[in-house]
């Protein structure tokens, strides 16, 4: 998919020369000021005419097209609703936004323009509307469509968003800036997590890795096999053991900081390219959605292009431990003991619990870098669907601070996380007889076991925990998440990123 073009311009709502200008409302507000009442004026009160009639009256998701028959520069006009007035926040703009530009598609046209909305939620300054404005047109226009012989619909090429006074220019530049960076952060990972496994390998994703290293100027390490058994990464190695597909362990890095040395934030996520559950295989039904088992590991290689695109002013580093989870002559089987980087030694249970052993050695590996903050991102456990459903990430931690921050990335990107405890009682359903733990925790908790089970790998590094499950596939289309791979959790890294920049 290629990005949509987006800027910033200073102009009339009724002089602007476009295929089609959106335009937003607020429900039962009324025209909105000031560009609501030019354009029908313009119209000789159709607009208001229009409202009236309750036919289109802006609630949330609702959206009507308006011929302008030449009494305007714009051919015609897309009124789409925001909802309720004291409702409004910055997701329901980037809602609106994702409705807009799908009816923009629908109409072919090529470009549109959309006026600076004139109500704006409580606090929110011209780089946040910017920015989600942006979000909403690029997210909401997302196709894959690598594998269709029939595909037609063309994308939308640009986008321009008309400011009434040239003094916001600059500010909702900025925020198009970061919207871009964003929303082309989440279209990668969206794609990578389309892709299917027998494309998406270990090798494709660290080649994937190479070119972001290259993009964005980061540097890159892969160990390959060889180097992972001469570290003792034997929970990684006994998950990639049933695959023919070699495991990849792969670390970006980079230098923002003024300060060469300052302590990185280190992001580290599960990118196991197919999830069969090994021997202690997965059911048949809705296996093939364990292609985006990648999907942690595809969102910190994109935060870590965006991180390197903005120039944010920190040091990053991600970590991305790859391999496949297959059954095979060679596979582990239950029962098996294997020793993680660590050194704690780990009963497998369940073969299916893959993602927890990978991470040990991941989060392991991750605590040499001394990080300020050790964040690790992965679709975990069925029992966090099970517990959360579609619409929360579920969110654990050992430092308060750092929890209030990804929760606050988490509300501002609209892809928000809620804490689940992190208790030590839990630990007696990972009690083993034969090793110092084992990798699964039996009835009750999953999701809490899960985040347990990796606690013992952080050491005292201030950490927090995201369980994607929940979030990382969707059942249906929303106004701008497609049905699939979402890329969910891709902005909330962004935005805590951002925000630590600041
Ligand atoms: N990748 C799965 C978790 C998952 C399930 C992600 C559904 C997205 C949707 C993970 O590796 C897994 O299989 N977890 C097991 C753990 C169990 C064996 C303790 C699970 O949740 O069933
Ligand atoms: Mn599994
Ligand atoms: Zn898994």
């Amino acid at each position: 998919m290629n990005i949509m073009r987006v800027k910033a311009k200073q102009g009339r709502v009724d002089t602007e020369a476009t295929d089609a200008l959106v335009l937003l409302f607020c429900e039962g507000e009324g025209l909105p000021q000031e560009d609501g009442v030019i354009l029908d004026r313009a119209l000789g009160g159709a607009l208001r005419e229009l409202l009236q009639s309750k036919e289109f009256d802006g609630k949330a998701g609702e959206v009507v097209v308006f011929h302008t028959h030449r009494k305007l520069p714009a051919k015609r006009l897309i009124l789409v609703g925001l909802g309720k007035k004291h409702e409004l926040g910055l997701d329901q703009i980037r809602q609106a936004m994702g409705h807009a530009v799908k009816r923009v598609r629908h109409t072919k046209c090529d470009a549109f323009a959309i006026a600076l909305p004139s109500i704006v939620p409580h606090e929110a300054s011209p780089i946040d509307v910017g920015q989600t404005v942006t979000e909403g047109a690029i997210l909401g226009s997302y196709q894959f469509t690598t594998y269709r012989s029939d595909a037609s619909g063309k994308d939308v090429a640009a986008m321009t968003i008309l400011a009434p006074r040239k003094d916001q220019l600059h500010q909702l530049s900025e925020g198009i800036r970061r919207g871009v960076a964003t929303a082309e952060a989440t279209v990668f990972v969206r794609d990578l997590c389309n892709h299917p496994s027998n494309v998406m390998t270990p090798t494709r994703i660290a080649s994937e890795a190479k070119t972001v290293a290259k993009d964005a100027g980061v540097n890159l390490k892969i160990l390959e096999q060889k180097e992972m058994e001469k570290l003792g990464m034997g929970a990684l190695l006994g998950v990639a053991k049933g695959s023919h597909e070699p495991p990849k362990f792969i670390i970006l890095q980079y230098q923002g900081a003024k300060k060469k040395d300052d302590r990185p934030v280190v992001l580290v996520g599960k990118t196991i390219t197919f999830d069969t559950g090994g021997i202690s295989l997965k059911p048949a039904e809705n296996m093939e959605q364990m292609k985006a088992d990648m999907t942690g590991g595809a969102e910190v290689l994109a935060a870590m292009r965006a991180a390197a695109r903005l120039k944010l002013p920190l040091n990053l580093i991600s970590i991305l431990p790859a391999a496949e989870n297959m059954p095979g002559g060679r596979a582990m089987r239950p029962g098996d003991v294997v020793k993680t980087l660590s050194g704690k030694t780990v009963e497998v249970q369940n073969t299916d619990a893959e993602g927890r052993l990978i991470l040990s050695d991941g989060l392991a590996y991750a605590t040499r870098f001394k990080p300020a903050a050790l964040i690790d991102i992965a679709t975990l456990t069925g029992a966090c669907v099970v517990a959360l459903g579609q619409f929360a990430i579920g969110m654990f931690g050992t430092d308060a601070a750092l929890k209030e921050a990804i929760r606050k990335a988490g509300l501002r990107a609209g892809e928000r996380v809620w804490e689940m405890p992190l208790w030590e009682e839990y630990f007696e359903q990972l009690r083993s007889d034969v090793a110092d733990m084992r990798n699964i925790g039996g009835r009750g908790g999953g999701m809490i076991t899960a985040a347990l089970f990796l606690s013992k790998f952080v050491g005292d590094v201030p950490w927090v925990h995201l369980d994607i499950a929940s979030t990382d596939w969707s059942e249906r289309e929303r106004a701008y998440i497609p049905k699939g791979p979402t890329g969910i959790g891709t902005r909330l890294l962004i935005q805590f990123l951002i925000n630590r920049s600041l």
